[in-house]
């Protein structure tokens, strides 16, 4: 400890004693004791497991698969010894274990305990020695003394000050409380329901989405105190729950070997690992004054300067189209480096014309039609290399080795191919 100074402009009635102040060096870091589930694809995105006295909040759609997700978490966390407490506020005990019945694939640990309550401080009574605590639904669970219903602001405001308090201070003699995770429902916009506040009083904001028909769930950090908010957690939603899938490299990809037109695929890099996204678009000649931009996948704004810059710069007439676009496997392409995939997507759609299915695309386009660098080359081309494709696409200065790309050191079954600006590559591969 470090002597605080003497407080000299602060009324001396109004405070009787300063607050501690502790050298860097000796304050206590928790990062060692995180709790690993020893699930890769959760962990990672939490930036190698949960912090002890952190709070974590889980959005997403109904029926997504968020109480899903916290089971199999509860129940992998509680195998190996750490003592889970899933506080079911919406669901019955009994649906609780049918369900753990059908995701388990090692039994039920005894370390998994479930409070079939909604009445919120009676519940961070009991769950005071756990080593993780999850809340579902925070818009669910209530402070009976508080004369408002559950889910509303007073309600969750309060219940999350009191969750936060459970976490810092811990009744038990442990020197941090529970890593909490707590459910938020979203509203018809996509936001998480409650106060704003909500979002700043936790430690990390994690979303759930996903693509219904294939099955494929995407885990992602929006916000993260504790590691990257880069990383996307990539899962398989079937009959026995939610099954990771460590390797997604090739699974954004419809399955057919044929060049078709309007199908290019994009390099996309999420956190530390690379993605190879197919990108699907349709053009439609109508007679309408407005015709349709219609996106998935895709942010549309972008389509839309995309489209303009594939108007005026490379001459294709699409003010009279409908453009269909999307990415394959409910992927939400991020990154500006899709940009190229899409441009070359719309322009193969608009010339009935294919490219080849063994070429991957990577560049962002900007509204000079030049293409600019995306970052993490090296992994873009060993991913495709690793993939079985034989070219990929980049900007002319990517084409020459950089201290950040080795080109001698790429392997050889792949081309590095580059092209100065989009006017160049639709003629390359589009004549
Ligand atoms: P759930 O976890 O209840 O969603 P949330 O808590 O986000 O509302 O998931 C419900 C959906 O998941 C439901 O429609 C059925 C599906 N599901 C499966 O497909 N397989 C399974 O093994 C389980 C448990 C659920
Ligand atoms: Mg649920």
């Amino acid at each position: 400890m470090v002597e605080a100074p003497e407080a000299s402009l602060a009324d001396p009635g109004s405070v009787d004693r300063p607050a501690p102040l502790v050298s860097i060096r000796d304050v206590v870091s928790t990062e060692h004791r995180r709790i690993a589930s020893g699930w890769g694809e959760v962990d990672r995105v939490l930036g190698g497991g949960l912090v002890p006295g952190s709070l974590t909040l889980l959005g997403g759609e109904p029926g997504i698969g968020k109480s899903t997700l916290l089971l199999s978490l509860c129940l992998r966390a509680a195998g190996a010894g750490h003592r889970c407490v899933y506080v079911a506020a919406e669901e019955s005990a009994s649906q609780v274990r049918m369900r753990a019945d059908r995701v388990s694939r090692n039994g039920l640990p005894a370390e998994f305990l479930v409070c079939e309550s909604s009445d919120l401080p009676a519940a961070l009574l009991a769950a005071s020695s756990a080593a993780l605590v999850v809340i579902d639904s925070i818009q669910t669970v209530r402070i009976p003394t508080l004369r408002s219903i559950s889910g509303s602001v007073l309600q969750i405001r309060e219940s999350v000050f009191r969750i936060q308090e459970a976490a810092k201070h811990p009744a038990a003699m442990a020197d941090s409380g529970p890593a909490f995770i707590l459910v938020g429902h979203i509203t018809k916009g996509g936001e998480i329901a409650g106060p704003k506040l909500l979002e700043h009083m936790v430690d990390t904001v994690l979303s759930f989405e996903g693509d219904r028909q294939m099955g494929l769930r995407f885990l992602r950090a929006q916000k993260n105190r504790f590691g990257s908010t880069q990383e996307l957690g990539v899962f398989d939603m079937g009959g026995e729950g939610l099954i990771e899938i460590p390797d997604p490299g090739a699974i954004f990809r419809s399955s057919g070997d044929r060049d078709l037109p309007g199908v290019a695929v994009a390099s996309l890099v999420e956190g530390s690992r690379a993605f190879l996204v197919e990108i699907q678009s349709l053009t439609q000649e109508v007679n309408l004054a407005m015709p349709r931009r219609v996106a998935t996948g895709v942010d549309s704004r972008r389509l839309l300067s995309i489209l303009a810059v594939l108007e005026k710069r490379v001459g294709l007439k699409l003010g009279t189209c409908d453009v269909f676009l999307s990415a394959v496997g409910g992927f939400v392409a991020k990154e500006p480096s899709a940009d190229l995939a899409v441009a070359m997507a719309v322009a193969s759609a608009a010339r009935h014309r294919p490219i080849p299915k063994q070429t991957v695309f990577a560049g962002e386009v900007t509204l000079t039609g030049e293409l600019r660098s995306p970052t993490s080359v090296a992994r873009r081309v060993a991913e495709a290399a690793r993939l079985g494709y034989r070219e990929i696409v980049l900007p002319v200065s990517q084409a020459r080795p950089s201290a950040a790309f080795d080109a001698d050191a790429t392997p050889n079954s792949i081309d590095i191919s580059s092209c100065r600006d989009i006017v160049d590559c639709v003629k390359k591969y589009l004549v």
